[in-house]
């Protein structure tokens, strides 16, 4: 029999620690005012020092788990996959201690690298491995703690990532039309302009360079205008070539939940797919740029919201450092987000 992988519980998680605009002007040279018109952000949520990526993983997923209905004990899932560029340790991989953490036995646990996008490539590969039937249920989490990578010294990135974690579970339908089907998905990466967002140090090419390791190799780098411009255009061309393969008319599409990296980008991505501007799910001026949590954050505080209404279509679409990015379509279920 045929499986199709839906959407069942969603959950989301911000550290406690409210950074404002104003907090951050009065430690260096930025203003609330350039900080709100170049990105749409008031503030976002930093973790305490001591608090990481795992923890807040932990509380993401116990929600998502809750909200579907699931015990935290071995069974309740059969695999778990975490998306984030800030895991615990560069080895092992997050997601097994999140999955110990949360009381899910010897699970199936990974993790996903694919920077901003890669929440939709953890959704897309906890959809195929429901689709392929060899998982009943997934818990997908996206989770990080930019604030430990940021430069202090470099204001443009240092405004614009936040921390927070956010969960989905996807649990195998038999109904391909049931409402929180994962419909398809379309990803895609561009490694020649692996430059544009890097973290340089810490990793096995760093020992192609003799001498000592540069501490601010160790710092997250982005050359922002020339992201901007792929953003826009990668995830407009990624959106529009989901559409066309599932058979959506734009003006069909209720809800578009793009990656929350800056609202002039959100905005000239609906502009150039030709959605109106309320049809838009916003957040980014609350959390900030929370990477790999970004859309299940998102989706969790607009379902809570009331925004995401039963039978809506939505569109998912994320652009990262890789360069990678991606699109996934599904029609809103019934669900009690926690
Ligand atoms: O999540 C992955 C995807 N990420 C993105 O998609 C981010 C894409 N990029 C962006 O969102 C924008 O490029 C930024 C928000 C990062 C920067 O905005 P921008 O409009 O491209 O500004 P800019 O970098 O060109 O800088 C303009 C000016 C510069 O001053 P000068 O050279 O014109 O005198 C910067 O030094 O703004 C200055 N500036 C700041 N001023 C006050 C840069 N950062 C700040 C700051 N506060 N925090």
């Amino acid at each position: 029999m045929a499986h199709f992988a839906a959407l069942v519980g969603l959950g989301s998680y911000l550290p406690p620690r409210r950074v404002t605009n104003e907090e951050l002007a009065s430690t260096f040279d930025t203003s609330d005012e350039w900080i709100t018109t170049r990105t749409g952000i008031r503030a976002r949520h930093w973790a305490s020092s001591g608090v990481a990526t795992s923890d807040l993983a932990v509380e993401a997923g116990h929600r998502a788990l809750k909200s579907a209905n699931l015990p935290m004990e071995p069974g309740a899932v059969d695999a778990v996959v975490l998306a984030t560029t800030t895991p615990d340790h560069p080895c092992p991989a997050t997601a097994p201690q999140v999955a110990a953490r949360l009381g899910l036995g010897t699970v199936a646990a990974y993790d996903i690298a694919a920077v901003c996008s890669g929440f939709l490539y953890a959704l897309a590969t906890a959809s195929a491995q429901i689709t392929a039937g060899q998982a009943e249920r997934v818990l997908v989490i996206g989770a990080e703690t930019y604030s430990t990578i940021l430069n202090p010294a470099d204001r443009t990135t240092s405004v614009i990532f936040g921390d927070g974690a956010g969960a989905v579970v996807l649990a195998a339908v038999p109904d391909a039309d049931r409402p929180g089907v994962i419909i398809n998905v379309d990803l895609g990466s561009d490694g020649s302009q692996q430059d544009l967002i890097t973290i340089p140090g810490g990793g096995s090419r760093e020992r192609a360079t003799p001498g000592e390791p540069d501490p601010q190799d160790r710092y997250f780098t982005m050359q922002g205008k020339k992201v901007f411009a792929e953003a826009v255009t990668r995830m407009g061309d990624s959106a529009s070539a989901l559409l066309g393969r599932v058979g959506w008319p734009v003006d069909s599409v209720g809800h578009l939940v793009g990656h929350q990296a800056n609202i002039r980008i959100l905005k000239a991505l609906a502009q150039r797919l030709g959605l109106p501007g309320e049809r838009v799910v916003v957040n980014i001026d609350r959390v900030g740029n929370t990477s790999a949590a970004s859309i299940p954050v998102a989706l969790a505080e607009a379902a809570a919201a009331g925004t995401l209404t039963t039978g809506s279509r939505v569109l998912l679409t994320a652009f990262g450092g890789g360069l990678t990015w991606g699109s996934a379509a599904l029609t809103w279920p019934e669900l009690n987000p926690a």
